[in-house]
């Protein structure tokens, strides 16, 4: 069949996700095993939530809302856009599949960073794109050279704001220069999965930029700090026209009702997850200093997650963690053999992840 598949779509890899914790309960007939691999909140959604959730359970026999009105209202008034400047998707993902979907054409070339997150090359080859990718430096974004393989073919630039692996961000200033004399016909994709762990002061207001940058898509999730990765909901935040082109590839009801639900329920119950923020914040410095303390280099990261530098071969590293009932992310798909990335996890998960490293290296 390959020889009649979309050539396209025969030249992406496949997403490789996390490993499931109950897939490797029963694969390694282990009876504790803790998943620190796929930058999800430890913690459950807070009381509230949960309990929007349920009420919502009851009317599971209609289809959900096309429109995610009430989110919408709560979300446009927050973010202090207009209603229709945002877009739902199936998670962030989605946003980012139906942007590549509305804006690129075989032949056209995307511009990303290597590494980064790897659905931003997958989606582009599933659309014919040819994906320019620009190394990092020391872990950061390169602007400079990412602005210098820009051609007349050039058609989006994704910009992982803070970026998956490298944990790092680009500033507002950074920004702002990268912007300058770049063509407006560029869509400009900021991905913000992480944004609400970022507190940095430079962490740019890519939201303020709308009104003079029409070709900017923002992108955020509720996957990440919310906790509702099993639910699959995310939106992009954009001009109106942007809005009105991306609705065009959206399926009519790609955001489930209980989805809704949550999001919203999230949005009003801030107290519950700044706490999970802060709390992020100190379990990470602790960690910084647990992996010092073990001689382990990391990098610093603006996210709930840290790259380890394993100076061995990650997927050993990662396959003998397993064992021990700790699934943490071999990088040696993204091209770095010696890392493995962790999710800032409870207090106890933490205290194991570095007690297995420590056997482990
Ligand atoms: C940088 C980045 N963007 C987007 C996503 C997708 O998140 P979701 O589709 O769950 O909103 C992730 C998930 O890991 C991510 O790391």
């Amino acid at each position: 069949m390959k020889t009649i598949a979309n050539r396209h779509v025969l030249r992406a890899e496949p997403y490789v996700p996390g490993k499931p914790i109950d897939e490797v309960k029963r694969e390694l007939g282990l009876k504790q095993v803790i998943k620190l691999a796929s930058n999800e909140s430890p913690f459950a959604p807070s009381p509230k939530v949960l309990k929007a959730i349920a009420a919502e359970a009851k009317n599971l026999n209609r289809y959900p809302d096309g429109q995610c009105f009430l989110l919408r209202q709560e979300l446009a008034k927050r973010l202090k856009v207009a209603p229709e400047q945002i877009i739902f998707g199936n998670g962030s993902d989605e946003v980012i599949v139906m942007a590549i979907r509305a804006f690129i054409e075989p032949g056209n070339e995307v511009v990303i960073a290597k590494p980064s997150f790897l659905i931003y090359e997958i989606a582009a080859k599933l659309a014919g794109a040819k994906v320019k990718a620009v190394p990092l430096r020391n872990a950061f974004y390169d602007l400079d050279s990412m602005k210098r393989v820009v051609t007349e073919k050039t058609k989006m630039i994704f910009i992982g704001n803070p970026d998956n692996p490298a944990g790092t961000y680009v500033t507002q200033s950074e920004i702002l220069d990268f912007l300058s004399n770049l063509r407006r016909d560029i869509v400009i994709f900021f991905d913000e999965a992480y944004f609400e762990y970022v507190l940095d002061k430079d962490y740019p207001d890519t939201l303020k930029l709308l009104s003079d940058y029409k070709n900017i898509i923002v992108a955020r999730t509720f996957s990440k700090l919310y906790g509702l990765a099993g639910l699959r909901i995310g939106y992009g935040i954009a001009d109106k026209e942007v809005v009105e082109i991306l609705n065009r590839v959206r399926e009519p009801f790609n955001v489930n009702s209980l989805a809704q639900a949550a999001a919203l329920a999230c949005l009003k119950d801030q107290a519950y997850y700044q706490r999970i923020a802060k709390f992020s914040l100190k379990e990470k410095k602790n960690i910084y200093a647990a992996l010092g303390k073990m001689d382990v280099l990391y990098r610093e990261s603006a996210t709930n997650f840290i790259l380890v530098e394993v100076k061995k071969n990650s997927s050993e590293v990662a396959r003998e963690m397993l064992k021990r009932g700790v699934i943490v992310r071999d990088m040696a798909p993204w091209g770095m053999r010696y890392f493995i990335r962790m999710t800032i996890g409870t207090g106890k998960e933490n205290k194991r992840f570095l007690q297995v490293l420590k056997e482990v290296l």
